[in-house]
């Protein structure tokens, strides 16, 4: 089996059309790899939400092919598409969008439900989930009587529940203090470390530091790659 878990070839994505048409994505192709976390960056409006949109299979780009685990979302029926989503995908956004009238556990096993696991196995499930984020306690608080960080560490659980391999994080510390925002980048590096991939848009150095690879974005042309070592040196100037 291949380790390739999202490729993106050739992807293009164009909204409108004629003099008001925005060209959001042009030609962007772009691997990652079981264990590997790649950094998106770019300034606002370059593309960057589009591109997770896309590798999710939210939006279906205007040209190219998005390929995850080896299927071809454009060969996808709807119902296929929604079944992949809900078991290998995983999404953390900057407002943690977690349902308030559910527990922090309730939201962890949602995806699973859905997916038709018996309500035991799917609290098994979540436990784990939980407690690898460090929230085990937790289990039956709402949304409303955590922290920010806690609310995200949730949405992060939610994200890898069940053993879903792809996870696309838009601007996840957007709405937190850095030290809790460092802490949600590790536990997201931990699940990455732990075999599954991730694409982390962001828009601080500091945190793409936590990336293996970080890829800029200008005007959704994708116009640099850098390897960490390379990285690293360019976050330091040095
Ligand atoms: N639904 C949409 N309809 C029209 N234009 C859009 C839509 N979504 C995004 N755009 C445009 O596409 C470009 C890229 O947007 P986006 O992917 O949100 O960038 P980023 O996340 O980097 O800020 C921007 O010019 C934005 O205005
Ligand atoms: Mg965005």
């Amino acid at each position: 089996m291949s380790d390739t878990v999202l490729r993106l070839i050739g992807v293009t994505q164009q909204y409108g059309t004629g003099a008001t048409a925005v060209s959001a994505l042009s030609g962007v192709d772009l691997d990652v790899q079981r264990g590997e976390l790649v950094a998106v960056m770019g300034p606002s409006g370059s593309g960057k939400s589009t591109l997770l949109a896309i590798a999710g299979g939210l939006a279906i780009p205007t040209t190219g092919e998005v390929v995850v685990e080896g299927a071809y979302l454009s060969e996808q029926s709807p119902r296929e598409l929604a079944r992949l989503r809900r078991r290998s995908l995983g999404f953390v956004f900057q407002d943690f969008n977690l349902i308030p009238t559910l527990t922090a556990l309730e939201n962890v096993t949602l995806p699973l439900e859905l997916d038709g696991f018996r309500a035991r196995a799917a609290r098994r499930a979540g436990r784990d989930a939980l407690a690898a984020v460090g929230l085990e306690g937790k289990a039956s608080s709402y949304p409303d009587d955590l922290s920010g960080g806690q609310q995200q560490r949730v949405a992060i659980a939610r994200a890898v529940v069940g053993g879903r391999r792809l996870i696309l994080a838009d601007e996840p510390t957007g709405a937190l203090d850095s030290v809790t925002g460092e802490f949600v980048l590790k536990m997201l590096r931990a699940r990455v470390d732990a075999g599954a991939a991730g694409i982390l848009v962001t828009h601080e150095a500091r945190h793409a530091a936590f990336a293996d690879r970080i890829v800029f974005l200008r005007d959704g042309r994708m116009v640099d790659q850098t390897r960490r070592a390379g990285a690293e040196s360019l976050l330091t100037g040095a």
